[in-house]
């Protein structure tokens, strides 16, 4: 059990903060396809020379932030809740990426306030309200290298995310998004062609379209 500080937009699974870790690892974690494939992208990535530096927003038990460490690229992730993010630390001992991942723990507020940027991927996987996601995509724009991107999970979570997804599609800086799995990518890259893509069922084969 975990007692947790919840400082995301609520949840619709756990009625108090004391939680059991199978539980949260059940519903909160995202899927091993879903980790595998952004692993397999950054991968991907990597072998085209490309990007390097990501930050996850939402640490959680940092299984999904052991699978970003995994693809060789330098992993920064935060959470809000300290109790949760001292398991992520453990589990990260466990499977030998101690030292290799660093760790914040810190409201997201916080944490983009002293960030200094220089983000090529960013993972927003906490806190999934409409208008904070609105708010720290906004901030995020000053904190990508060029041509780098942000990950949203759960755009379809609640109306508020849905219309907060519509709002940033209307965004002429994201001149390339892609909805996949219930996810928006985010892109800004000067010279390519308009694109806004549905990716339908897609797990590994998404690499090729990059
Ligand atoms: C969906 S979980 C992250 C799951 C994790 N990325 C994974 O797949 O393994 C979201 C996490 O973000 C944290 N969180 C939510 N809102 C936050 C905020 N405003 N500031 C800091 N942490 C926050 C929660 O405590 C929670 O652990």
């Amino acid at each position: 059990m975990i007692v947790v500080d919840d400082f995301g937009a609520g949840s619709r699974v756990f009625s108090n903060d004391i939680r059991p870790v199978n539980k949260i690892a059940r519903v909160v974690l995202q899927s091993e396809k879903v980790a595998l494939s952004i692993m397999s992208i950054l991968i991907f990535w990597r072998s085209k020379g490309l990007g390097g530096r990501i930050l996850e927003m939402g640490t959680s038990l940092g299984v999904t932030t052991a699978y970003l460490a995994a693809s060789g690229w330098d992993v920064e992730t935060w959470e809000g809740c300290r109790n949760t993010a001292e398991y992520a630390r453990c589990n990260w001992q466990g499977l030998g990426y101690d030292g290799k991942i660093k760790s914040k723990i810190g409201t997201f507020n916080t944490l983009l306030n002293e960030d200094k940027g220089g983000w090529d991927v960013v993972f927003l996987d906490g806190h999934h309200d409409g208008p904070s996601t609105i708010k720290y995509v906004e901030i995020l724009k000053t904190k990508l290298n060029p041509g780098g991107a942000i990950l949203i999970d759960d755009i379809d979570w609640s109306e508020s995310m849905k219309i907060a997804w519509e709002r940033l599609l209307e965004d002429p800086h994201w001149n390339i998004t892609m909805k996949w799995r219930g996810k928006g990518w985010l892109f800004n890259r000067v010279g390519d062609v308009e694109q806004h893509l549905k990716l339908r069922k897609s797990y590994i084969p998404l690499s090729k379209f990059i």
